[in-house]
């Protein structure tokens, strides 16, 4: 049998190669002879699971797609009809809106492990801005994605979040305006968001994952240790002339990966079937209930992904202050790859003080997002906001002179590996 598959695999292969030379070299650079440090760990699951998510999210989109109404008078019961009446439907729906949150928290993860291992230095700084490239549009996809079943939520949030663009100076008031296409979000506003959400961004994001994976492939995968491979000794039992430290993407990678995928796929699995608004943090209770633009929800707050943002709009007492801090909050960690000047890539063999500020850093932005997921009536929850909110910019800003003076470890020849 399985001779039969092999042989009926290789004429495929040779079909396809006397008619387009050109593709397995291609799946050979990518896979096969992708030779990938031998030394990750378990936090470079989180690209593959990433990838996984964004295929999950297409495949329940479409179907979700099928029978959603994109229209003010619609929208909402066309989401409970899929919940109630469509074979399986609310099986796709809370795939689709729990992904939306395990595809942030992978995101973050996977961002977490580039800041940890200096993945974005010299020659990767490609690859990191792609990444946050990717970081932005997924957050202008799950915007417009949450405004689509047009709960209390999405109605008052889009509400909330496009006036913010009626701060900026002269053109703020018509800017906000031509993005609802109406004085208030509305059909116009469902409309184009449905158009966006479903086809445009979801495109743009596809290419900037391939550019993403592409962007990698040139200059090779980082490693916990921070150690670049190529460098190291050549010759391995692949081939003698690629790194000795390196071992081929496929099949040892994707078995490793899909090991990865079993696991995620368990806690998943748990959290659609047991959890699916996971007690208000992945779909809010206010969005249970229909857009009523004559009641205001108690508080109007975002998702938690973006609650980290959210809280240093609203400590910062200016509305265009809050705004311009909040955007520029994102616009530095585009910069990280020059900001960071130590000599070694990864934490693994920085010093204390930069573990230090890397841990600090992380414990800021969620504590902003717990603040950020608050009422925000808590003046002493105000001044901590602004006290988190200055040490998140400062850790940016002071990066140049941290990772240069503190001490470094010496780092070793070739990767090490860890059990
Ligand atoms: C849809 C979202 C994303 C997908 C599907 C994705 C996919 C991947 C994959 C498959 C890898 C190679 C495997 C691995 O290193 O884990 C990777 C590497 C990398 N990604 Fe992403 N990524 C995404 C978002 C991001 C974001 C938001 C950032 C940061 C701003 C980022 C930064 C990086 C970096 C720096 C590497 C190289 C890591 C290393 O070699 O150590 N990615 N990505």
């Amino acid at each position: 049998m399985s001779n039969i598959i092999t042989r009926t695999a290789n004429n495929v292969f040779d079909w396809v190669t006397a008619r387009a030379p050109g593709m397995m070299p291609a799946y050979r650079k990518h896979m096969t002879e992708y030779y990938a440090p031998k030394n990750f760990n378990v936090w470079y699951y989180f690209g593959s699971l990433a990838m996984l998510v964004l295929v999950n999210q297409i495949l329940t989109g479409i179907f979700l797609t099928m029978h959603f109404k994109p229209s003010a008078a619609e929208a909402f019961s066309s989401v409970e009809y899929i919940m109630r009446d469509v074979e399986w439907g609310w099986l796709i729906r809370y795939m689709h809106s729990t992904g939306a949150s395990l595809f942030f928290i992978v995101v973050y993860l996977h961002m977490f492990r580039g800041l940890m291992y200096g993945s974005y230095q010299k020659p990767r700084e490609l690859v990191w801005i792609l990444g946050m490239l990717i970081y932005l549009v997924l957050m202008a996809e799950a915007f417009m994605g949450y405004v689509l079943p047009w709960g209390q939520m999405s109605f008052w949030g889009a509400k909330v979040i496009i006036s913010l663009f009626g701060a900026i100076p002269v053109i703020g008031g018509g800017l906000v305006e031509w993005i609802m296409g109406d004085y208030l979000p509305g059909d116009a506003t469902l409309n184009r968001f449905f158009a966006l959400h479903v086809i445009a961004l979801p495109l743009v994001l596809l290419l900037l994952v391939v550019l993403h994976l592409g962007a990698l492939h040139e200059v090779g995968s980082n490693n916990p240790d921070g150690v670049d491979i190529k460098k190291g000794p050549k010759g391995n039992r692949w081939d003698a002339n690629k790194p000795k430290d390196g071992i081929p993407f496929h099949p040892y990678y994707t078995v490793k990966d899909l090991f990865g995928v079993g696991f995620f796929l368990v806690i998943a699995a748990f959290i659609i079937f047991f959890a699916p608004a996971f007690g208000g943090w992945f779909l809010e209770h206010d969005n249970f209930v229909e857009a009523n633009r004559l009641v205001t929800p108690e508080h109007i707050k975002p998702v938690w992904y973006y609650t980290p943002y959210y809280a240093m709009l609203r400590v910062i007492p200016d509305k265009l202050g809050g705004v311009i801090v909040m955007f520029s909050a994102i616009a530095i960690l585009f910069l990280v790859p020059w900001l960071d000047k130590a000599k070694v890539k990864s934490y693994r063999y920085r010093g204390v003080f930069s573990w230090v500020m890397l841990l600090a850093f992380a414990f800021t932005f969620v504590w902003l997002g717990k603040i950020g997921a608050g009422p925000g009536t808590d003046p002493v929850e105000t001044i901590i906001g602004r006290v988190l909110t200055f040490f998140y910019f400062a850790f940016f800003i002071t990066m140049p002179l941290w990772t240069k003076l503190d001490r470094t470890k010496p780092v070793p020849e070739r990767v090490t590996m860890h059990d």
